[in-house]
């Protein structure tokens, strides 16, 4: 594997089967890593004392398995993608999905400029329409304002966008006017950019409503910095079990009429699709609330909660899918910097860019869906997800390092994966 970008390849076969140290010589190769870096992976991580400068009353470090998730070809450029996770078959899954996408040529993926929402809570507003024709009379004056505090954002082409006024004449404490600031905030994730930039535009905004402001805090319903992945799968890759392609295409395009229909089953396949998207934006150092609120908060923007991605059979029987969600990440700032493994994860990542990075995150949940609504549709999930689970299993009723493949696979091969037999067996081995 050359270390060039257009040579490298991520679809790395049977790399499940490599011991720890094989999988990072491989990872480290593809994403020119050195040793200190290989170190962080291996264990090093942050320390106590750098956590101790991000947060407060620290206590020391909480530790996730963090892998690599293989066979991800994006807009014709191979991804291995850093996934901080603890549940099992998240990997294995999504790595079987990206294979089935790169089998149709991979994923097409694209998002939005990194504009986020900041918002003005006005209240005691003498007449509301009075107050929304002045905002819009004024929007130059409100833009020029809120570019006042980041000139490093405004100086890299970011900054303000729009201004809009939103009128609710009846809430529980009488008429409100909302003002929304639209901020670019280029590379960063944007937060602090835009409270910032809302704060400072509040007391005008006050002056030419003549009310008075409360909040002024970002939206995490991000709608207007949006990824979008999509991709074909060829029905002939889908065959599984004696289940033809064709057939699980159908099954598949019946598992996402589900979600969107039925808010029960759309909370789960939703959930499903987080499964893939959070451990990105964990390993990545980024603020995954903000991707959980954004992500649940657009699946219910019509007035019902459902499915953030849609999956159909097209015209040549093939199995197209798609999703869109918001998708607030950066690059500068945050953890993203902070974080030593959460360096080393963007730097195996290799993206260039805040928007480069949300269609990934989003091409990842694309396949994490896939990955779970085919099991569903098929065989169920228990099947490879016990297989996986057993492991942890065994760890939970004490097995040690060497015990625990043996036990586990002891578990699977009864197909009794519960803490009381794993006990049971250790009880007869010790
Ligand atoms: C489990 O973590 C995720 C799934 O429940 C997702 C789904 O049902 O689509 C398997």
């Amino acid at each position: 594997m050359g270390q060039n970008n257009n040579e490298r390849s991520s679809r790395l076969s049977g790399f499940y089967k490599l011991s720890l140290s094989e999988r990072l010589d491989i990872v480290a190769e593809f994403a020119g890593l050195n040793e200190e870096e290989k170190e962080l992976l291996a264990g090093r991580g942050l320390d106590a004392k750098q956590a101790d400068l991000m947060i407060e009353n620290t206590l020391g470090t909480f530790e996730l398995p963090l892998g690599v998730a293989v066979n991800f070809l994006i807009n014709g450029k191979d991804y291995l993608v850093p996934m901080a996770v603890e549940e099992p078959s998240v990997l294995a899954a999504v790595s079987h999905a990206a294979k089935l996408f790169r089998a149709g040529g991979g994923f097409t993926a694209t998002a939005t400029d990194p504009v986020m929402i900041g918002q003005i809570q006005v209240m005691d507003i003498p007449d509301l329409d009075v107050a929304v024709a002045a905002i819009e009379d004024n929007r130059e004056a409100l833009l020029e304002q809120a570019n006042c505090c980041d000139r490093i954002i405004v100086d890299l082409g970011g900054g303000s966008r729009d201004i809009v006024a939103r009128p609710f004449p009846e809430t529980p404490v009488g008429p409100m006017l909302v003002v929304h600031l639209l901020f670019d905030t280029r590379d960063a994730m944007g937060a602090n950019s835009v409270n910032t930039a809302v704060e400072a535009l509040a007391p005008m905004v006050a002056e030419l409503t003549g009310g008075r402001t409360n909040l002024r805090i970002l939206s995490n319903l991000a709608d207007q910095r949006v990824a979008t992945a999509k991709g074909t799968i060829p029905a002939e890759m889908l065959e599984t079990h004696g289940i033809s392609g064709s057939e699980v295409a159908r099954l598949i395009e019946e598992a996402n009429a589900f979600a969107i229909v039925d808010p029960y089953r759309a909370a789960t396949h939703n959930k499903g699709i987080m499964n893939g998207i959070d451990a990105v934006v964990i390993a990545t150092g980024n603020d995954w609330r903000a991707i959980e609120a954004g992500a649940h908060a657009y699946a219910a923007r019509d007035g019902r909660y459902q499915s953030l991605t849609d999956w159909h059979v097209d015209e040549n029987g093939d199995l197209f899918g798609q999703i869109v969600l918001p998708m607030a990440v950066g690059m500068v700032g945050g953890a993203t910097k902070v974080h030593p493994t959460a360096k080393v994860a963007m730097k195996i990542l290799g993206v260039q860019s805040a928007v480069e990075l949300a269609y990934v995150i989003a091409s990842v949940g694309l396949a994490q869906n896939l990955a779970a609504i085919k099991a569903l549709s098929t065989v169920g999930i228990q099947r490879g997800h016990m297989r996986l689970h057993a492991r942890q299993v065994a760890m939970a009723a004490g097995a040690s390092d060497d015990q625990v493949q043996r036990i586990a696979n002891q578990l699977v091969a009864e197909k009794r994966v519960n803490v009381g037999r794993a006990q049971e067996l250790l009880a007869e081995e010790n």
